[in-house]
């Protein structure tokens, strides 16, 4: 089982349905536009961009397997114009990340990649590069901070001791804060939200 669920003509692959959030992602079809999905997983976002015509995705991920797949999805769909490499943002030494130093687009997504990073600094500074690497738009799928307590960011420890970090709104304003950003439950995960933060403002 795997963590997106692929179907796209012949190739089924079982896993969660990401559909949902793509819509809350995408409410229209990102035609035209090119897209930087920064952890992509094994591609369901850049295969489903493509669908909905946009002119070039390109999938990254830290993860060399999920690659891999990626790759031979996109050979026996015969998608053109999807790129998937086995890179990474950030320099989350934890996981051994090399910072990724690709082409501007219009549209980055990073979805639920740094809630798994070992500390907020680090987090923050592949944050900033994502934002970088957008011309328009920068989305982000995140681990909700679940306390009310003054926090912007900070890290969850569950019973067994693993940790995560864990986000809110506040935090994003105060990085970006020249720009639209808005806020939406996840569609698919409880105790997630997805942030949009549009630069239209900052670029006019
Ligand atoms: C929880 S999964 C989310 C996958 C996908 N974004 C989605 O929402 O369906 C996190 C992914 O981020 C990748 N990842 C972790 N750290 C990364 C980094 N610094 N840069 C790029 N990818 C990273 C992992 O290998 C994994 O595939």
């Amino acid at each position: 089982m795997e963590y997106q669920k692929i179907e796209f003509g012949d190739v089924k692959i079982e896993g969660k349905d990401r559909y949902p959030e793509y819509r809350l992602i995408f409410p229209e079809p990102p035609k035209n536009k090119t897209m930087l999905d920064v952890g992509c997983n094994i591609g369901y976002y850049c295969f489903q961009a493509h669908t909905e015509g946009a002119k070039k995705c390109i999938g990254i991920d830290t993860h060399s397997a999920f690659i891999d797949t990626a790759n031979d999805i996109k050979e026996k769909l015969e998608f053109e114009n999807i790129e998937f490499k086995a890179e990474g943002v950030g320099c989350d030494k934890g996981i051994g990340v090399c910072t990724y130093k690709g082409e501007k687009v219009d549209i980055v997504i990073a979805l639920y990649v740094f809630h798994h990073f070992s500390n907020i600094k680090d987090a923050a500074f592949a944050i900033k590069q994502c934002y970088l690497l957008a011309n328009e738009l920068v989305v982000f799928g995140i681990l909700d901070w679940p306390y009310s307590e003054a926090a912007t960011a900070g890290i969850l420890v569950n019973p067994k001791g693993n940790k995560k970090l864990a986000f809110t709104m506040p935090f994003f304003e105060e990085l970006f804060p020249n720009d639209d950003i808005e806020i939406f439950p996840s569609a698919i995960v409880k105790d997630r939200s997805i942030v949009k933060i549009w630069k239209r403002r900052h670029n006019a």
